[in-house]
């Protein structure tokens, strides 16, 4: 059964490209993005990892450690490291899993037997500080992933996790967000003292809280 919403996301021990690490102890109280590339040195592969690296500090600013993975071994990441820098004129700065067993990306579900039966597909783990699964997308191997929308959804779960909100369809940061349902009428003053309008009795939106 694949991994679903609220479910732990699997502690593992593995070889990377910054040394070994136990995934849990590594995120530590951070929340953290998990994912995975179907080969190095492949094109599409080599643009989504200098995307990353080039987004570090915006990762940085919401607290989510970035972990990438693929089954190929370490050597070959370490090589693959030196044309991604070039390439896409950055500098690799987060841990890539060297999956060579194929351990972690069978304990995820990253190998979809009828896409590739050696090959991971695109698959994205985004995990909350008390380990469980926040959010997974899944891309073929022939489509890059907008990794602005990955930020987008981490500042949606971390406003839902901190201010009992929600975003609605194609939010963006700084526009209004959503109540959340359970919130009642008369809590709303002293919950979101920026002011809030009620288009209907369960569609109530306020300015972002946390800005
Ligand atoms: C790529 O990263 O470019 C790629 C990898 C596997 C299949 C197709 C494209």
């Amino acid at each position: 059964m694949s991994l679903q919403l609220g479910d732990l996301a699997p502690d593992f021990t593995a070889e990377t490209t910054s040394g070994t690490i136990n995934f849990h102890e590594w995120l530590g109280d951070s929340w953290g993005i998990l994912f995975s590339h179907p080969a190095d040195f492949t094109p599409v592969c080599t643009t989504e990892l200098g995307t990353t690296a080039k987004l570090q500090g915006e990762f940085e600013k919401r607290n989510v450690k970035v972990v990438a993975l693929s089954v190929d071994p370490l050597d070959s990441h370490h090589e693959w490291i030196k044309d991604i820098n070039e390439t896409q004129a950055t500098e690799v700065n987060f841990p890539i899993i060297a999956d060579s067993d194929q351990k972690v990306a069978q304990l995820y579900g990253m190998i979809h037997p009828n896409a590739s039966d050696k090959l991971t597909v695109r698959s994205v783990y985004v995990i909350g500080p008390e380990k469980k699964i926040k959010l997974t997308i899944t891309y073929p191997a022939s489509t890059g992933r907008n990794f602005n929308e990955l930020l987008r959804v981490i500042d949606s779960l971390q406003l839902t996790a901190n201010y009992s909100v929600a975003t609605p369809a194609n939010w963006q940061h700084g526009e209004d967000v959503v109540i959340a349902p359970a919130i009642k009428n008369e809590d709303i003053p002293a919950k979101f003292p920026k002011g809030h309008k009620e288009v209907k009795p369960y569609l109530r939106t306020t300015p972002q809280p946390n800005l």
